[in-house]
């Protein structure tokens, strides 16, 4: 499984430490906590044994330590566990020292000085700055002053280390403009858990962000979108212009969802056009079937929310419409000029489609997304979604949906400005 986790110390054996350390300057801080719990929860260890130690670093397992850990540098080097740490250095594989002090920057002699404290080691290592297969990592964590020795089995300082960096917006083929941030998209399969063979739902699909980060994660994805164009490449998605490829343009030469899953070698979601106010996945015949339900419902000024419908003004003039048809039918008996004109008021009505909408009220879509969701999602499967607060408006307007057939998880909150936010709730249906 891949998370966000900026450094990752392992031991080899069960039982064993785990030490994660995140970048403070990272965007989504608040929330790797909570996906690094749900990560854990695949993998079978319990919340109790995961316990957050700063807000730098994560410790799973108290006991052992990868190799060593204490409160200087000295108790650090007496606690070391020798065996797993001689095992490792027998095999004479290349190898070099990281030296980290968190917060504060070390010179080159400061941290040569400590890589030679560990100059009692009994073995003649093979040090190779540019290609180790083995690297030692030396770390303080001044919040607790401990000190920690470890082998690092992960790290991505910068994002083009990461496995997310190639599914960014900027290189992707198809966006829109409420084209959800990709490492967002990962946060969100991660709390929902997506493993492979899960099936997948995303209601509110869009250009298929969520669905790609989910599909990478080798689930059998569905999705489905109010919105035909922002599917099919009409209008409201768009080619990438930094993108130049041959291959997709001979599929489509106009891009649609389905040209970020054939870039990124993904299997095709299902997708559906569909208003999650009139839900054509008909659950009372499904039943429940999906592992997970992960979304970003819309919101605001980029996403309104909408459904199908017709407004006021269309109603009013599609109603004088069908009048002057009628009057029309009695005054004119000639039967072909009837027909041509039903045809036209249909091509009329197919061109609407989708500009026909009523305004949808935000927390009804909410409540109509958890009830959808009670009757897709397995038990025990996740719901995921976005939800936006403001400050500046009543109490009530920011208390995110409940429903009585799912359990709250946690939330984790990304700041966009003084007043609003963002928060990624995670719920899971009752057993
Ligand atoms: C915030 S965007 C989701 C973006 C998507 N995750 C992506 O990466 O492109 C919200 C989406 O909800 C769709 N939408 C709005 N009202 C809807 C409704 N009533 N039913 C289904 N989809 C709706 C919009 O067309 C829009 O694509």
């Amino acid at each position: 499984m891949e998370c966000q986790a900026d450094i990752k110390i392992q031991s080899e054996s069960k039982g064993s430490l785990y030490l994660v350390h995140f970048i403070k300057k990272y965007k989504y801080l608040d929330f790797v906590l909570n996906e690094l719990e749900s990560i854990a929860e695949i993998f079978g260890v319990s919340k109790e044994n995961l316990y957050q130690q700063s807000r730098d670093s994560i410790n799973i397992h108290k006991n052992p330590l990868v190799f060593g850990q204490g409160d200087s540098i000295e108790s650090m080097l007496q606690n070391l566990k020798k065996d797993k740490l001689y095992a490792l250095l027998e095999q004479r594989k290349p190898l070099k020292f990281d030296v980290e002090i968190l917060g504060k920057t070390i010179s080159t002699k400061e941290k040569v000085e400590i890589i030679e404290r560990f100059g009692f080691l009994p073995f003649d290592p093979k040090i190779d700055l540019k290609n180790p297969e083995i690297i030692f990592k030396v770390l303080q964590n001044t919040k607790d002053d401990q000190w920690y020795f470890g082998l690092q089995i992960a790290s991505n300082r910068e994002e083009r280390e990461t496995f997310f960096h190639k599914y960014h917006l900027r290189t992707r083929p198809y966006l829109g403009p409420t084209s959800t941030e990709t490492q967002l998209a990962f946060l969100m399969a991660n709390q929902g858990q997506v493993k492979e063979g899960d099936f997948v739902y995303d209601p509110f699909v869009g250009t298929g962000s969520i669905a790609l980060a989910c599909s990478h994660f080798n689930c059998i994805q569905y999705g489905s979108d109010l919105d035909y164009r922002v599917l099919h490449g009409i209008g409201v998605g768009r080619k990438n212009e930094n993108v130049k490829n041959d291959l997709l343009d001979s599929i489509n030469p106009q891009y649609d969802i389905f040209t970020n899953f054939d870039y990124y070698q993904l299997r095709r979601p299902e997708i559906l056009v569909m208003d999650i106010a009139n839900l054509a996945l008909n659950h009372q015949n499904s039943g429940p079937i999906f592992d997970s339900i992960i979304c970003d419902p819309p919101y605001g000024v980029r996403a309104k929310s909408k459904k199908v419908g017709i407004s006021k003004s269309k109603q009013q003039k599609y109603e004088d419409r069908v009048n002057a048809r009628k009057q029309q039918q009695q005054e004119n008996q000639d039967l072909d000029m009837i027909a041509q004109e039903n045809q036209e008021i249909e091509e009329v009505e197919a061109q609407e489609h989708i500009t026909m909408m009523e305004q949808y009220d935000v927390q009804k879509l909410y409540y109509d997304l958890l009830e959808h969701a009670s009757h897709l999602l397995k038990k025990g499967g996740r719901i995921v979604y976005l939800f936006h607060t403001d400050t500046s408006l009543p109490e009530e307007k920011n208390k995110f949906p409940e429903h009585p057939d799912f359990e709250f998880i946690c939330s984790s909150e990304n700041n966009l400005t003084k007043c609003r936010a963002r928060q990624l709730i995670t719920m899971r249906r009752k057993l």
